[in-house]
């Protein structure tokens, strides 16, 4: 039991990879706290951990609104007292050319993809660094690294400004002895890739789109102590679509 007396939260963890993100911390002993802003998903994802004795617990959360972050910290350390892990997952896959993309489109996903993360990392780090311990994780994007070859614009903009925070968030919080890591996905099998071109999946050198459990395991990964001196670092599970 990796995660035994840890507290967990997993934004986005209603669905697709948070929910597989969910499901191996728990399966590792951590408290999951499912936050999303579809309730009735994280209360589904709550129902399928609680099948296992783990403890969680679901929050209805808009990642872009600041008030609501800070209400959720404070509903976890009222209920379960400190935060050991963030898992800043939700993500929004709107898709847009430069182009196509509308103005309120553009801020939605920056909001929501990057500033997210930004508001949450900064309500918890308090918590983190007095606590000397403590593990982000941020779901980035090979988009992020690409321009998006079928992402477009303003979703890779965010996935690459949110590898740059991770990386700004690790010198931050490394004197803390807090880790400050991201995963960069390819394509996934969840709803977010299901309308990628067949020639862009089998150009997968593994062969097969990613599980959201893969993901997954690579969260416990950089979240365990296994992972103790490894920070700033953004971890490819990609099947090998871009090796770099
Ligand atoms: N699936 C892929 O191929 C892939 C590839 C690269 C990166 N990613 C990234 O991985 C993460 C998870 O992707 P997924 O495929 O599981 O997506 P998904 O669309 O299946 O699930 C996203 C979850 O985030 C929640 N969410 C959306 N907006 C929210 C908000 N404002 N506040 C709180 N929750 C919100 C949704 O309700 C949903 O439960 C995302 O950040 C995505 O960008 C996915």
């Amino acid at each position: 039991m990796m995660f035994k007396d840890q507290v967990a939260i997993v934004t986005g963890g209603g669905q697709g990879i948070g929910r597989a993100i969910c499901t191996a911390f728990a399966n590792e002993g951590a408290t999951v706290v499912v936050a999303d802003i579809d309730l009735a998903q994280a209360q589904e994802t709550v129902h399928t951990l609680e099948a296992s004795l783990s403890t969680a617990l679901a929050v209805q959360t808009d990642v872009s609104c600041a008030a609501a972050l800070e209400a959720l910290v404070q509903t976890v350390l009222a209920r379960f007292n400190r935060i050991d892990i963030l898992v800043n997952n939700a993500g929004l896959g709107l898709f847009r050319s430069v182009e196509s993309c509308s103005e309120e489109e553009w801020d939605r996903v920056l909001n929501v993809n990057l500033k997210g993360p930004f508001l949450l990392s900064k309500a918890v780090m308090p918590i983190l660094k007095a606590q000397e311990s403590g593990a982000i994780i941020n779901m980035v994007s090979l988009a992020g690294k690409t321009g998006g070859i079928v992402a477009g614009a303003p979703y890779s903009v965010s996935k690459a400004g949110l590898e740059c925070l991770t990386k700004a968030l690790a010198r931050e919080l490394a004197p803390y002895r807090v880790r400050v890591n991201g995963i960069a996905p390819g394509i996934i099998d969840t709803p977010m890739a299901a309308h990628h071109p067949p020639a862009f999946i089998e150009a997968i050198p593994l062969g097969e789109k990613g599980r959201p459990e893969d993901v997954a395991a690579a969260a416990v990964f950089l979240a365990s102590e296994n992972a103790r001196h490894i920070t700033g670092e953004i971890l490819d599970v990609n099947g090998g679509l871009m090796m770099d």
